[in-house]
């Protein structure tokens, strides 16, 4: 069976992602921050090894790295994300929350992708995809606000699609994926759909992705999303 590497793991749609992938046999490598709190994935039946990790800790990454040093991943998943500080207008913007948000939304994501893309080459999928969100897309900004986490999930979309252009020399493929408004602690009881639907939909994406439709803005239903 495939293996899959899922940063965030411990909640939200990274523990979804562990839950249905363990569940259909495939080896789980979860990372998350602190796995001796992070309950409801330790709870998870199946093949599932857990390793902390803070994806701001890139010393922690290569470390890991030596760790599955020749471990073939099929599918590397960048779920790890912050919002950052919410409803912040323009002129009293917290710049060093700012920073935190591109460590954790965009600067890891490429750092993550890149150390373990030796890994992925290994391995018979080749897939890797980070969880960004339609408030990355500047086509599709109508309400402006929301500077911080806009900016960082346009980064990282501009950071993913040069990474699928240079890892095609590679066969491997890349995409980011925006999993719809979800019932998550990000996304808020209000939120629109289940982890489990958009973590269904974000699986059948991932299963139609390789270098024909590498580099793709994609939403869970499967549509293309406007960059
Ligand atoms: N929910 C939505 O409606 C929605 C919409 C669009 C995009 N997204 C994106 O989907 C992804 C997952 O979001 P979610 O809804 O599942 O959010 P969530 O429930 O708030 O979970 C966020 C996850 O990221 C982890 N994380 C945060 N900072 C980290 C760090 N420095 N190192 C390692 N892990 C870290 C958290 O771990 P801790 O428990 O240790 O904090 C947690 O596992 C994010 O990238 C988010 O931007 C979500």
């Amino acid at each position: 069976m495939p293996t899959c590497l899922i940063t965030g793991a411990n909640r939200g749609l990274g523990l979804e992602f562990a839950k249905q992938y363990a569940a259909e046999g495939w080896k789980v490598i979860a990372t998350c921050r602190r796995p001796a709190l992070a309950e409801a994935l330790n709870a998870l039946e199946g093949e599932i090894e857990v390793h902390p990790l803070d994806v701001t800790d890139f010393a922690r990454i290569e470390e890991l790295a030596k760790k599955l040093d020749g471990v073939p991943i099929d599918l590397l998943i960048n779920g790890a994300g912050i919002y950052g500080p919410r409803v912040v207008p323009y002129g009293s913007v917290d710049y060093a929350a700012w920073a935190e948000v591109f460590r954790v939304d965009t600067m890891a994501p490429l750092k993550i992708s890149a150390v373990f893309s030796k890994n992925v080459a290994k391995s018979k999928l080749k897939r890797i995809v980070a969880i960004t969100s339609n408030m990355g897309s500047i086509g599709d900004n109508t309400s402006g606000g929301s500077y911080v986490y806009r900016s960082a999930k346009a980064a990282l979309n501009a950071v993913m699609k040069s990474l699928a252009i240079d890892l095609k020399q590679k066969q491997i493929a890349v995409a980011v994926l925006h999993p719809g408004w979800v019932r998550t602690d990000m996304g808020g009881p209000g939120a629109k759909i289940e982890a489990f639907e958009s973590v269904a939909g974000m699986r059948e994406v991932i299963d139609g992705l390789g270098l024909e439709n590498s580099g793709r803005f994609v939403n869970y239903d499967g549509t293309d999303l406007s960059w």
